[in-house]
């Protein structure tokens, strides 16, 4: 190939929230628009252009990543898991119940960005302390709630997926 042809598309094979999928984006795309446009999985938001919300965050082979910041070429051959794949078989996962229960959400925008770096602490490590909590969503911003009931939560779902 010349170096002056232009990539069409690329191919990018993943999983994501245990279902196989294959697409065919142009090289630019990110993973957030391969996500929402692509598969339509639009829980997953997007508040900036920079980086700085953590509205995006999904978590990557275990990893909260922001999907704003990587391509989705980059993405090629991972386990991805968005906030839709959190509720099994019809039942919440005991973050989004404990969000729920400590009012750790009011217009709810950066709700998913929060769930996904909660879920990739917690599984990490399952019974942090407030200071780790603190780091664990030190990348997701919220306009709204003022953290204290964000806390809250994660730490009662901490407990919670103890079976506490
Ligand atoms: S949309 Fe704000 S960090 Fe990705
Ligand atoms: S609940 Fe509104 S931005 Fe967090």
């Amino acid at each position: 190939m010349s170096t002056t042809e232009v990539i069409d598309k690329v191919a990018v094979d993943l999983t994501v929230n245990g279902e196989r999928h294959h697409c065919e984006v142009e090289p630019r795309t990110l993973l957030v628009q391969l996500l929402r446009d692509e598969l339509r999985l639009t829980g997953t938001h997007i508040g900036c252009d920079t980086t700085y919300c953590g509205a995006c965050t999904v978590v990557l082979n275990g990893k909260p990543v922001k999907s704003c910041t990587m391509l989705a070429a980059q993405a090629h051959d991972s386990e991805v898991l968005t906030v839709e794949g959190l509720e099994q078989d019809g039942e919440l996962h005991p973050l989004q119940t404990a969000f729920s229960e400590h009012h750790g959400l009011q217009c709810g925008y950066c709700t998913p960005g929060m769930l996904m770096s909660s879920y990739a602490l917690l599984t990490a490590n399952p019974s942090p302390s407030e200071k780790q909590i603190r780091k664990g969503i030190a990348g997701n911003l919220c306009r709204c709630t003022g953290y204290h009931n964000i806390f809250k939560a994660i730490d009662a779902a901490a407990d919670a997926m103890k079976g506490g």
